[in-house]
């Protein structure tokens, strides 16, 4: 087998992985993160879903943990996420009819979140997933219906968090950037029209779920595009899927899979190799190993899919070696 030399020495930019509590008293994983590893993101527990609390009490034993785990280890901490369409969380829906006091309620909990870590956290996914699914719009959610449309409350968002984590870098954050070409544009257009009205983003996230049947160059194209806004990038979540589309049983031999998911996220990490390094926040894989996988934890789970660095024991795929040769290790 080849040699596996640490991501974090071989990349002459941070190296991140999700976590969550459940994963820091594994050997493995901990080895593994640190090993490779020099930032982390809490996978859910520091987002509202985990922290807010149906009476609007704050909870925060989970993200703490993390953040103490984090210092303990000499790894940064980047924050995610403040808020999200899809943390459309029950103390907030019943607001949506007095605009006052959900804005209070809105900056009330930006500030006690985004201000708890602040000296610690060097980034913050301030809004995650404004775009549609389908790309060709923004998504209406909980957070525009209560402060009157999308570029309210985004700006308002990143408005509060400068004001909370001065410091911290403030990402714009979304999905299928690569895969979906439209929806890279309307990312790209957000982006602009926000930066226009004068919202302080000083980071872009994309999150590179990345589907491995896109054509060639289509990720790096939309890297190039990204880069031109002159702010710090985020690969915030990678993971490759070897799925076929997300039909089972894969149709595909496996051999063919991995050589489409290696090709793809090697034209990803060269991408984010030749950007400017003050451009290259960080390089982000969502999860150590194919069982942290989102996508197989649960009952969902057939045991086949390879979509992270390393496998269920810990031993590189062959996703590591296309990453590593990317960074020239
Ligand atoms: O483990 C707890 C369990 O103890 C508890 O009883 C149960 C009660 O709900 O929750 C379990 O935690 C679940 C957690 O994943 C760990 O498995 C949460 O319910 C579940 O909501 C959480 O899902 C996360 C999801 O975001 C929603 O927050 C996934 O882990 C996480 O991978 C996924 O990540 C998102 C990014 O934030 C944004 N981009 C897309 C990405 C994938 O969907």
């Amino acid at each position: 087998d080849r040699p596996v030399r640490p991501l974090k020495s071989i990349a002459p930019f941070p190296v991140g992985t999700a976590c969550m509590t459940g994963q820091l008293s594994d050997q493995v994983w901990f080895r593994l993160v640190s090993e490779h590893f020099s930032q982390l993101t809490p996978e859910w527990e520091m987002k509202m879903e985990y922290i807010l609390q149906g009476d609007g009490s704050l909870k925060f034993d989970a993200p703490d943990r993390i953040a103490y785990f984090a210092r303990d280890l000499g790894l940064r901490l980047f924050g995610h996420a403040l808020i999200w369409y899809a943390q459309d969380h029950p103390w907030f829906r019943a607001l949506t009819g007095d605009r006052a006091r959900f804005a209070a309620e809105y900056d009330h909990y930006i500030a006690e979140v985004a201000g708890r870590w602040r000296s610690q956290v060097v980034g913050w996914d301030v809004v995650n997933e404004p775009v549609s699914e389908d790309g060709r719009g923004l998504r209406d959610c909980v957070w525009s219906q209560g402060l009157g449309g999308v570029d309210a409350y985004i700006l308002r968002a990143f408005e509060q968090a400068k004001l909370a984590a001065p410091d911290a870098v403030l990402f714009l954050n979304d999905y299928n950037l690569e895969n979906n070409p439209v929806k890279g544009a309307t990312y790209l257009r957000l982006v602009e029209r926000l930066l226009k009205a004068g919202a302080p983003i000083t980071g872009l996230g994309t999150q590179s779920h990345l589907d491995i049947d896109i054509p060639a160059g289509q990720t790096a194209a939309f890297m190039r595009e990204l880069a031109q806004f002159g702010l710090p990038i985020h690969v915030a979540e990678l993971d490759a899927s070897l799925r076929d589309d997300g039909r089972l049983p894969d149709l595909r031999p496996r051999r063919q899979r991995i050589e489409r998911q290696t090709a793809r996220v090697a034209e990803l990490a060269e991408a984010f190799m030749a950007l400017p390094r003050a451009q290259q926040f960080a390089f982000t894989v969502w999860g150590v190993r194919d069982t942290d996988h989102w996508l197989r934890r649960g009952n969902k789970d057939d045991g086949q899919d390879s979509p992270l660095l390393f496998d269920a024991a810990g031993r590189a795929n062959p996703m590591f070696h296309a990453v590593a040769d990317a960074f020239g290790g």
